[in-house]
């Protein structure tokens, strides 16, 4: 098979790495890609959200399947497109893609068919927000409906940074994103994520990982797409993992198909797990980053053929299996991140890193400058370790990291604490 694969950063590396051990591949495609992406495809100079331009490439190509990395292309239409075309393509439709698309879409799925989230109002104008606010009380969170890049969120301990947000959505800033508000009640408890591979009648479940979403040690400083994360979590248990597939995942993709928009893709569930069982917070339709370099490195079963296999509505009886152990990543970051930051630095040690034993160094936002590896993004690598558990693959995660020389970049010393805490209390 000929597969292109859509996106830049190391979650596609990711995706890429697994797609590439796969006896059915024949070649892979990558657009746009990234120097890590390159050890395993062939790069292509096109935008992933660039719709004609991708169908264009997949044609040009004779490519038999598109896999779509990240959230904007599917929101944007690309699987629509391909199909038109006669293309396949792995990732939902952007009808299916609005369960990530729009927030008050998926609030009011959720309470149609009574999924555990939290309870909600939807706000079309700066005063319904004010008014929502005032009726939940602090702590409250305030949403910008769209998709605006992590920057959509608030979660208020006070009614007038609430205010404040509401006014922040509605004005102007966030674009589309911002033409409608959701207002949350709090949820309190854990947070964790669980993957989904659907074929848009079958959901089976696709491992499950938490991850650190602040910048700085001790999950203090600004929100990030994410420092670091392990997979399992801990706090999943079977039992729960169990319940948020019978009560909020399956759920979903039944009502989806019955509403005439059937989701096929990975589906992620952020779930906050509290007193009464796991909530949903939101839904991605894609896989997360860093969670894809810590859930696809424990896959056992060929990537690619399950790929095809949810595309083809043949999902029923399969169950994907997962070796035991922890693999823990800790992303890499330019100085700034999530702020302003410099490219262009310099990138060394990353091969001594590599040849640390249950170690892979993910690209994210890398690029070649004149023979040598450089800083070209926010979020630059992402070092993935295994280990028999969360300690062990903590410590063979570091150990690589040390060996990482990049003056420019800054990580978390302490990914994955409170899952180190939970295997050293045995
Ligand atoms: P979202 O983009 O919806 O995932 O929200 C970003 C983050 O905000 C989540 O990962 C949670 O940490 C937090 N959050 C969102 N909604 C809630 C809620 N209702 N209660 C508590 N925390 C929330
Ligand atoms: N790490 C969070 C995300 O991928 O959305």
């Amino acid at each position: 098979m000929i597969v292109l694969l859509l996106g830049s950063g190391g979650r596609e590396h990711a995706l890429a790495a697994s797609i590439a051990r796969s006896p059915l591949l024949t070649k892979l495609i990558a657009a746009p890609g990234n120097p890590g992406i390159a050890q395993h495809a062939e790069l292509r100079p096109v935008a992933a959200d660039d719709v004609a331009g991708v169908v264009a490439l997949a044609k040009a190509e004779k490519v038999d399947l598109v896999v779509v990395g990240p959230e904007a292309p599917l929101v944007a239409g690309v699987v629509d497109a391909l199909a038109e075309a006669g293309i396949k393509a792995f990732g939902p439709s952007a009808a299916a893609a609005r369960l990530e698309g729009s927030k008050a879409f998926t609030k009011e799925l959720c309470e149609r068919r009574g999924i555990p989230t939290a309870a909600f109002r939807r706000c079309r104008t700066a005063e319904e927000g004010h008014a929502a606010v005032e009726a939940f009380g602090a702590p409250v969170v305030v949403k910008a409906d769209g998709l605006a890049a992590g920057k959509g969120v608030v979660v208020a301990t006070t009614l007038q940074e609430a205010h404040a947000a509401v006014d922040h959505v509605f004005g102007g800033d966030l674009g589309a994103a911002g033409a409608e508000a959701v207002i949350e009640e709090f949820m309190d408890g854990e947070e964790a994520s669980l993957f989904a591979l659907c074929d848009g009648t079958t959901a089976l479940l696709f491992g499950d990982a938490q991850d650190h979403k602040r910048a700085f040690d001790g999950d203090e400083g600004p929100n990030t797409g994410g420092m670091g994360a392990y997979s399992p979590a801990p706090v999943l248990s079977h039992a729960l993992i169990e319940r948020a597939m019978a009560e909020i995942v399956r759920p979903t993709v039944a009502a989806m198909k019955e509403d005439g928009t059937p989701f096929v893709g990975f589906l992620y569930a952020g779930l906050m797990v509290g007193p009464d069982g796991p909530r949903l917070v939101e839904y991605n339709v894609r896989f997360g980053d860093p969670e894809a370099q810590v859930v696809l490195p424990r896959l056992k079963d060929d990537l690619l053929e399950l790929m095809v296999a949810a595309v083809d509505g043949r999902l029923a009886g399969r169950k994907p299996a997962f070796r035991p152990e922890t693999a823990l990543a800790v992303v890499l970051a330019a100085k700034g991140y999530p702020g302003a930051y410099r490219k262009g630095s310099e990138i060394r040690g990353i091969e001594a890193a590599e040849k640390r034993p249950h170690v892979t160094v993910f690209h994210a936002g890398t690029a070649i400058e004149n023979g040598r590896l450089v800083a070209a993004g926010g979020r630059v690598l992402a070092v993935t370790a295994t280990g028999a558990d969360a300690s062990e693959a903590q410590m063979n995660a570091y150990s690589a990291v040390d060996l990482i020389d990049w003056p420019e970049g800054f990580c978390r010393r302490d990914i994955g604490w409170r899952a180190a805490a939970a295997s050293e209390e045995g």
